[in-house]
């Protein structure tokens, strides 16, 4: 593992790393241990705070370099003021370990001893800041660079990190810590896939991934391709991918801890490369969609978190996987396809592919399984975006306990979700004079979240209590957050799903 870390019951001053970081909110006082250890490095410290104005305000750095065994350093990152509340944000929190990391690798410090304000000001457990630090600090490490071949933009990925917990619950901040690190780690993992190169990441290629990663673990997983798709009758997922020379999986995983469990399912879209198909997408709206497979790669690497905290539910996931592409056999706008329910669809927009391939994979699902809660995850839509912009995920659904759960799940996580209206006039919208449904909404409803919310809901079957998540703004390019990198993806909706399964009552 890249990153090692541990919670000691001992003063900051007491241990070892080549920097000591210590988190201050905004109006700190300096005093206690990081008076002392402020001032071994550095022995007028109070006056050097006082005139580099550091007062700790969100994600503020101060940077002593100091003689102490070496070169070492004395980093203080502010974690800002109070919530209305009176606690501290735990974003801020997250967005401060960020910035930390991001003086780590600048300087290439590969070790340091941390200590982070009182859980008491978060009013949370040190098995929850614990978690929230470890994964942090996993996802703020992880650079896709794979495909640079110059070593000095490749910033160092290993860290020690010696956490001072003096005065609290060591045992739950090396519990939290140890789940976190699983949590960040899934979280790149969903990121590599997603920044893979479509051409490097096809349906296939994808779907033997998630079957190498479920090898020797208690996740078993099933790829279906193009001949048992189409004896199904999974007409959207074929009729998506028939324009690609690259045939389409179906991919299911199971864990299943016992008979009378709960069981929660998770869909995740799979298209490895969105091009539009004959309804071509403009350049500027294609360049980036390798990203069109993030929702699978949520749910994938979520079950990888699953089999090694073996959670008291079941959890059953259905990936569809395809490549949307233009070509003389590809689906054309008019084509009438047929799904596993035995619905039809009248496709007049080829580049609105996502809900074709979740509606099998949803009426497969809920027709297979009985779950007493179905999320799916997709970047679906660009009205989501538009609406919402990169910081919250779009969240649709009827069920509004679940939508309560999912959208606590969202605020404990970091993965922020808003609701956005699903209802039964969104439902007129997606009617086909020529089929059952229409893969795009009325002109005149506008709303595209929702009118493709609304033709996902047509294929949930057995009164299953659903949530869609839209991640088409919040997967990929989300700026000005510490622990992302720009331009590359985020792998959102692996924290949420981890933290919704983990205390799933
Ligand atoms: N994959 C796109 C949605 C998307 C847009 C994801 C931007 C990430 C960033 C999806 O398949 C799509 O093209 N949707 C269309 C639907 C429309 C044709 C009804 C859209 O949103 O424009
Ligand atoms: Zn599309
Ligand atoms: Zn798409």
């Amino acid at each position: 593992m890249a990153i090692t870390m541990k919670a000691f019951d001992v003063a900051l001053q007491d241990l070892d790393g080549k920097a000591h970081v210590v988190l201050v909110e905004d109006g700190f006082k300096l005093e206690g241990s990081l008076k002392e250890v402020g001032e071994r490095h550095f022995s007028n410290i109070a006056e050097l705070i006082q005139e580099q104005k550091f007062t700790g305000k969100q994600s503020e750095q101060l940077i002593v370099p100091s003689a102490l065994d070496g070169v070492s350093y004395f980093i203080m990152v502010g974690v800002g003021k109070p919530k209305k509340s009176g606690n501290l944000s735990i974003e801020g929190l997250r967005r401060a370990m960020g910035t930390v990391v991001r003086i780590l690798q600048a300087k290439s410090i590969p070790s340091m001893a941390l200590q982070l304000p009182a859980c008491s000001r978060y009013d949370k457990t040190g098995d929850y800041i614990g978690q929230q630090v470890a994964s942090i600090i996993a996802m703020a490490t992880y650079k896709f660079d794979s495909y640079i071949t110059e070593e000095s933009r490749h910033p160092e990925k290993t860290i020690e990190v010696n956490l001072s917990v003096k005065d609290e619950n060591q045992e739950a901040f090396n519990h939290g810590i140890e789940k976190g690190l699983e949590v960040g780690t899934a979280v790149n993992l969903a990121r590599q896939w997603v920044n893979t190169p479509p051409s490097d990441l096809t349906p296939a290629g994808f779907a033997e991934i998630a079957q190498d990663m479920t090898k020797d673990t208690d996740v078993k997983c099933t790829v279906f391709d193009d001949q048992k798709a189409k004896q199904l009758g999974m007409g959207g997922l074929l009729g998506v991918s028939r324009g690609s020379l690259e045939e389409c999986r179906f991919v299911l995983m199971e864990y299943k801890v016992s008979d009378d469990a709960p069981t929660i399912g998770l869909v995740g879209k799979g298209i490895t490369f969105d091009s539009g198909g004959l309804s071509l997408k403009p350049p500027a709206y294609m360049e980036t969609m390798k990203e069109d497979m993030s929702g699978a790669a949520a749910v994938i690497a979520t079950m990888k978190v699953v089999g090694k905290i073996k959670p008291n539910v079941n959890v059953i996931a259905a990936v569809p996987m395809a490549e949307n592409l233009p070509s003389g056999d590809a689906t054309k706008p008019g084509d009438i396809l047929k799904f596993y329910n035995g619905k039809t669809a009248e496709v007049k927009n080829t580049d609105a592919e996502g809900r074709l391939i979740l509606a099998d994979a949803l009426s497969y699902i809920t027709k297979n399984y009985k779950l007493d809660a179905l999320l799916d995850i997709a970047t679906l839509t660009g009205a989501c975006a538009y609406a919402l912009g990169p910081y919250f995920t779009g969240m649709m659904g009827f069920d509004e306990d679940l939508m309560d759960t999912v959208k606590q799940a969202g605020c404990n996580s970091g993965d922020k979700v808003w609701r956005l209206p699903l209802d039964s006039d969104y439902t007129a919208a997606i009617k086909s004079e020529v089929a059952d449904l229409c893969n795009i909404g009325k002109k005149s409803v506008q709303a595209g979240a929702s009118t493709a919310g609304a033709f996902l809901a047509a294929f949930v079957e057995n009164d299953t209590p659903w949530v869609h998540l839209d991640i088409a703004g919040t997967a990929f390019n989300v700026p000005g957050v510490s622990y992302y990198r720009p331009e590359t993806a985020t792998g959102v909706g692996v924290r949420l799903f981890v933290d919704l399964i983990d205390n799933w009552a």
